[in-house]
């Protein structure tokens, strides 16, 4: 591996914006990397620290891209968002919140889905909300129906326009009675966001339960919000005058964890991913058993490593506390080494598979079922928008040529190339930076065999 060091490369970009990087494969990952706080929860934290009359305190936030956009977009408003003492936290002060300009707003969106959850937020302050058009990976239509149709139920006006929404809440904002018709993690957190200084009481049924959820739950309450929740998914939340700043540690990260783990299997290595926790990944440690991986729960983390020969599974997503849809992307590229037939039922995105063309151009077996595959004993419910994945192994793969299309998919990209045997070319590699902190150093740490080329 020749190490580009600092000088820099095509465009006169730093190294680690490198867009294009040559991995030449067929070695096991091994080491050990740390996980921070979670993508999905500190870009909501952040949001929600806007309701605070006071500055907020947010620990363990990974240096993301979605982080710098949320960043801006409140600097964009006022806040006043700068580093903390401690390394990897950040200062949030609200005490300045004024009404942004809709040039800035759509300068600062970015490729993201967290501008929808300013709306709660801005209307307690400003009264008024301007959203310009969501970005976000393209794993489906990325509708946001629920989130709009919540913000109506608790008083808001919204305007569709063709540039965004416009939102005023001429009455102010009140409890209201929700029932999502599917527990949507940004609805769910759309409407936490409104209920806690809305007034009188919310009652939100089929929430979503997530442990990004709850920490952002747990963030709210230490702002002086009242939340309580029964175990059949319905959340009450009684609104309050007045929140105060919060100090708060971000939950870690995951999808990051699952992703090193996947990357250990894949690889036939072994990855030690400081600061993941079981109790949040009980049911994908479940399904690496099942695989035939091994994973050793320790104080500060959990090690993951192949064990033997690895098996074929049938895994189905599904929302907390089922298998993660982010989790299916970088798990299939392991099951392109399991001797047998695996099948991946995605149930929560309606196009969650386009990642495994290039994984078939690398030599793997994969046919993707657009409509779903009605065989087998079902334990999540069917739905209508499910497709499905049946990979075949073990496939040797071969190095290719391949561009990223999105976060997950993208990095299941690179550990495909890291496993196949010869060279690969993956583009797009800033899609990854999204959601995966120190990208490049964290390959490097586990011997990955890489230049950045461009
Ligand atoms: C969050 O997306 C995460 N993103 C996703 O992670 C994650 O995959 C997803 O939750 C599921 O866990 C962030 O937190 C930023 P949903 P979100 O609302 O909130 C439908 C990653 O890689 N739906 O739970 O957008 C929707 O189409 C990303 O980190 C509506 O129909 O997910 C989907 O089929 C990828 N109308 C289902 O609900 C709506 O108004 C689940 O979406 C909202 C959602």
């Amino acid at each position: 591996m020749t190490l580009l060091g600092d000088a820099s490369i095509a465009g006169g970009r730093k190294e680690e914006e490198g867009e294009i990087i040559s991995i030449r494969g067929g070695r096991p990952l091994s080491g050990r990397v740390e996980v921070k706080g979670a993508k999905n929860l500190v870009t909501k934290a952040m949001v929600a620290s806007l309701l605070g009359e006071s500055p907020s305190i947010l620990r363990d936030v990974p240096e993301i891209s979605d982080v710098a956009v949320v960043r801006s977009l409140l600097e964009v408003h006022g806040v006043r968002v700068e580093d903390g003492v401690e390394p990897g936290s950040l200062v949030l002060d609200p005490r300045d919140v004024e009404s942004a300009h809709f040039e800035e707003i759509d300068a600062h969106a970015g490729a993201s889905r967290i501008p929808i959850l300013f709306c709660g937020p801005l209307l307690h302050r400003l009264g008024q909300a301007f959203i310009p058009d969501l970005g976000g990976c393209r794993i489906g239509d990325r509708p946001i129906d629920f989130h709009l149709d919540a913000l109506r139920k608790f008083g808001a006006v919204v305007e569709k326009l063709p540039s965004g929404i416009r939102l005023s809440a001429p009455q102010g904002l009140r409890g209201a009675s929700i029932h999502l018709p599917y527990p949507s993690v940004g609805a769910t957190e759309q409407v936490l966001l409104t209920a806690v200084r809305a007034k009188g009481v919310t009652e939100l049924r089929n929430a979503a339960i997530e442990p990004e959820i709850m920490d952002l739950i747990a963030v709210l309450q230490k702002m002086g919000a009242i939340i309580s929740y029964e175990p059949n998914r319905v959340i009450f939340i009684e609104g309050v005058d007045r929140l105060k700043g919060y100090d708060h540690r971000a939950i870690f990260d995951r999808n990051e964890a699952a992703s090193w783990a996947s990357a250990a299997i894949a690889t036939d290595g072994e990855i030690f991913v400081a600061g993941a926790r079981q109790q949040e990944m009980l049911t994908f440690l479940n399904v690496l058993r099942k695989v035939g991986a091994d994973f050793d729960v320790q104080e500060d983390g959990i090690l993951f490593r192949r064990d033997g020969e690895l098996r074929p599974v049938v895994v189905e997503t599904d929302v907390h506390p089922g298998f993660m849809t982010d989790w299916q992307q970088p798990l299939i590229v392991a099951l392109t080494q399991a001797s047998g037939r695996s099948v991946v039922h995605e149930t929560v995105y309606e196009n969650r598979f386009g990642f495994t063309q290039a994984l078939v151009k690398m030599g793997a077996d994969i046919v993707v079922h657009p409509h779903g595959l009605q065989e087998g004993v079902r334990r999540v419910a069917r739905r209508a928008l499910e497709q499905a994945a049946v990979i075949t192994g073990p496939t040797a793969l071969r190095g290719a040529d391949i561009t990223v299309p999105d976060l997950r998919g993208g990095y299941s990209h690179v550990i495909a190339a890291l496993t196949a045997e010869g060279e690969s070319i993956v583009r797009n590699v800033g899609i990854i930076r999204r959601g995966y902190p120190d990208f490049f150093a964290k390959l490097r740490a586990l011997g990955a065999d890489f230049d950045v080329i461009g």
